[in-house]
């Protein structure tokens, strides 16, 4: 177990644990069982992000292939859904789709299921971190691209870091491309913290999987029944956090490193962003992409965005 401990991980874990309000990056939440666990938390019946963005893609999509037109190079930042990539596919008929994903395993599997459900669609998967700038295979070069950025996924990021990834999707797609991308909407509290904290407590088992993950992985002994699931929402950063409070003092060792929680402190383990349609749509521009067309359910609880890439010329 303890052989296969990606030293990212190790580091993650130590300087995060370290640091003052302690946080541990999110994406370290996604391991296998964490995966899984976030897959059961879509079918939530509290959790609307997904089931919303999929209806509205569903309404949506001759509007949005009406503007992206047929044979373009579909490129997805992160391995696609099963449910909401072939809504987009089989309305734009693409010339080609790229999926992009750090997960070649992951990649590779969620591709080949998709060449079952589309048999004469061109798939090019690319295993990368989509964080960065990325060199499109050959064959996307003479075709107009469309980026697909659904499932709220931007809202994981704090707008610095929002921001540096919609200028990476620019400079990978090129002046001109289209993106198309899934943002969560404001709502009230109450609704944004039953999402986030089920109960049927599947985002709770999710959240202290990453506990269950370090002990694992890095070999510690964290009693993680000392910790407890919490979804704040922080209303001057217009986000819901995930932090998991320990509810006695605790103290456990990792590597050779020893870390003590006073009851009430916190680890801060995943941001949330929500966006009201101006907010969400200056995070576009600010990130180099130019909003077309907005489409949201009747509830306003989700976007979808059509933005374009800036040019490469002078503003007033
Ligand atoms: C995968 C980042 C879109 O923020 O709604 C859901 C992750 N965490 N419940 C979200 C998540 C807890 C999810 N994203």
């Amino acid at each position: 177990m303890l052989a296969t401990a990606d030293p990212a991980f190790r580091d993650d874990v130590l300087k995060g644990l370290a640091q003052q309000p302690p946080a541990i990056p999110a994406r370290w939440l996604y391991d296998e069982r964490g995966s899984e666990l976030f897959d059961a938390i879509t079918r939530l019946p509290s959790y609307y992000p997904t089931r919303t963005e999929t209806a509205l893609l569903e309404t949506v999509m001759s509007a949005i292939a009406d503007r992206a037109g047929d044979g373009r190079a579909v490129i997805e930042f992160g391995a696609g859904s099963l449910t909401k990539t072939p809504i987009l596919l089989k309305a734009i008929r693409p010339a080609l789709y790229v999926p992009i994903d750090i997960s070649g395993d992951y990649l590779r599997s969620s591709a080949a299921q998709l060449a079952e459900q589309m048999p004469t669609l061109a798939i090019h998967p690319v295993e990368a971190n989509f964080g960065n700038v990325i060199e499109l295979p050959a064959e996307a070069a003479d075709h107009p691209r469309l980026g697909f950025f659904p499932g709220s996924t931007i809202g994981n990021f704090i707008p610095q870091s929002a921001t540096d990834l919609l200028r990476h999707f620019r400079a990978t797609l090129g002046a001109g491309s289209l993106l198309l991308i899934g943002m969560d909407r404001v709502k009230p509290v109450e609704r944004l913290i039953e999402a986030y904290d089920d109960p049927e407590k599947v985002t709770a088992e999710f959240n202290l999987n990453l506990l269950h993950r370090i002990n694992r992985e890095l070999g510690s002994d964290i009693r993680v029944d000392a910790f407890c699931h919490e979804a704040r929402w922080n209303d001057m950063m217009s986000r819901v956090e995930m932090h998991l409070v320990a509810i006695r003092e605790i103290e456990f060792g990792i590597a050779d490193r020893s870390f003590r929680f006073a009851e009430g402190q916190s680890i801060h383990t995943e941001n949330s962003h929500k966006y009201g349609p101006r907010g969400g749509r200056m995070l576009l521009l600010a990130g180099g992409w130019t909003p077309l067309a907005e489409w949201t359910d009747p509830a306003r609880d989700f976007a979808l965005v059509l933005a374009e890439a800036q040019p490469e010329r002078f503003a007033p």
